[in-house]
């Protein structure tokens, strides 16, 4: 599995850096060729000699020392890492990172890589309990990065509590089962829809709803990702991801139409959006003036996009509900004849519209059920796509 992989091990300043030592020796062992990049401060408490010695590659601290084979040193590094891992990841490293400032070689080579990136925490309790580490994390994993939890236990400041950096064994179960995911969906076409449709009124106003497409983003990121080739098929205002293809609607009927048309070669739809069931019978061409004693408006239904798309591929809806959630979305999984539903309950603090995480039970057509925790929507992505990736090697 390590065999000839590319790995970034990134070292920081702190007492667990002489751990890095471990597990760029198991990696080295497990076949994979190990890069290390140490940060200045990490350079005070391990030598870049020993890793070298355990790596038998050159070992880079700076940006403005070229080393091996490397030419502009964060760039090919960036370019050719199969995963980079930060091991142990100071609570200085993990602000920077969440702040996207590239100050010197590790930070630069994690802005400039696409590869997945792990982060494993090691510090004093009361430095990764604050509540600024804590945000800091939640941005890192809401764009994707993987934090590996650190373990409890006796610390190098004295105290016990939360902070050591977790075992060896531990760090690189978390490589490994990264890269598995990085290239699971490789060669896979996923057709991701998100946002709320807006069914127009008049030339000002629409019949909408509250959904922002973060976790139809939070899809397409985590399919991209993983090596599929993705189209996004959006209803709300913000940009799509970068490495995907972008179509923007603004109605169920052009969102129809677009997954008509992006589904003829998929292998898996995957629809979060908040599609308006209803639209207005007849728009007004010019806008609607104020009328005494009130305004009617007559709507027609829409059609049901996920009901009515037609072929092979898998298909995984969500159910957005604020009652009778696991109920109604088996009620749905059966009539829209889905592979998959995400049931939503969107009356969750935390949960649903608008906000960075989600609680979502899976159900599958078998009748399996999956509670899944409060997490962030990009993790709830990957669960999901887990299964998407299961069902698809089982074609
Ligand atoms: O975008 P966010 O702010 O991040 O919020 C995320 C979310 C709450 C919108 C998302 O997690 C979610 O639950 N999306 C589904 C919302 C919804 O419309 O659910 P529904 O129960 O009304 O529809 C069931 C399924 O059928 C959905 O997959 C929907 O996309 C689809 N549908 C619905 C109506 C319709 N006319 N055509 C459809 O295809």
């Amino acid at each position: 599995m390590l065999t000839n992989k590319t790995i970034v091990l990134g070292i920081t300043g702190g007492i667990a850096a002489y751990k890095a030592v471990d597990i760029a020796s198991k990696l080295t062992q497990a076949g994979a060729k190990v890069e290390v990049v140490m940060t200045e401060s990490a350079t005070r408490f391990i030598t870049p000699l020993t890793l070298r010695a355990i790596t038998g590659r050159p070992v880079v601290t700076s940006m403005w020392e070229p080393a091996g084979e490397f030419r502009v040193e964060h760039i090919a590094l960036a370019e050719a890492a199969d995963i980079i891992a930060i091991a142990p990841a100071t609570a200085n490293i993990i602000a920077r990172l969440a702040a996207g400032i590239s100050d010197d070689i590790l930070s630069c080579t994690v802005l400039a890589s696409k590869a997945p990136v792990l982060v494993a925490p090691a510090m004093h309790t009361a430095m990764f309990l604050n509540p600024v580490t804590q945000e800091n994390l939640a941005r890192l994993k809401a764009r994707g990065f993987i934090i590996v939890d650190p373990a409890s236990g006796k610390l190098a400041s004295g105290g016990q509590g939360v902070g050591r950096l977790p075992d060896t064994e531990i760090i690189i179960a978390a490589i490994e089962k990264t890269l598995t995911r990085s290239s699971d969906l490789d060669g896979r076409h996923i057709v991701v829809t998100a946002g709320g449709t807006r069914e127009p009124i008049d030339p000002v106003r629409y019949v909408g709803n509250r959904s922002s497409g973060k976790m139809g983003y939070a899809l397409a990121e985590a399919a991209r990702d993983r090596g599929a080739t993705v189209v996004l098929i959006t209803a709300s205002p913000h940009p799509g991801p970068s490495g995907v293809e972008v179509v923007t609607v603004e109605t169920a009927t052009q969102m129809q139409s677009a997954v008509a048309k992006a589904t003829v070669s998929a292998d898996a739809l995957i629809m979060a959006a908040a599609v308006a069931d209803y639209r207005p019978k007849n728009v007004s061409p010019t806008k609607i003036k104020k009328q005494a004693p009130g305004l009617t408006l007559e709507l027609v239904r829409n059609p049901d996009i996920l009901a009515e798309a037609m072929g092979s591929f898998i298909k995984v809806g969500f159910a957005a509900e604020s009652e009778n959630l696991l109920e109604n979305a088996r009620q749905k999984l059966e009539m829209k004849q889905l592979d998959i539903i995400v049931a939503n309950d969107i009356t969750e603090t935390g949960s649903g519209f608008a906000v960075e995480t989600n609680r979502v039970t899976l159900i599958d057509k078998q009748g399996n059920v999956t509670e899944l925790p409060l997490m962030t929507k990009r993790e709830v992505a990957d669960k999901i796509l887990d299964r998407v990736g299961e069902l698809l090697t089982k074609r």
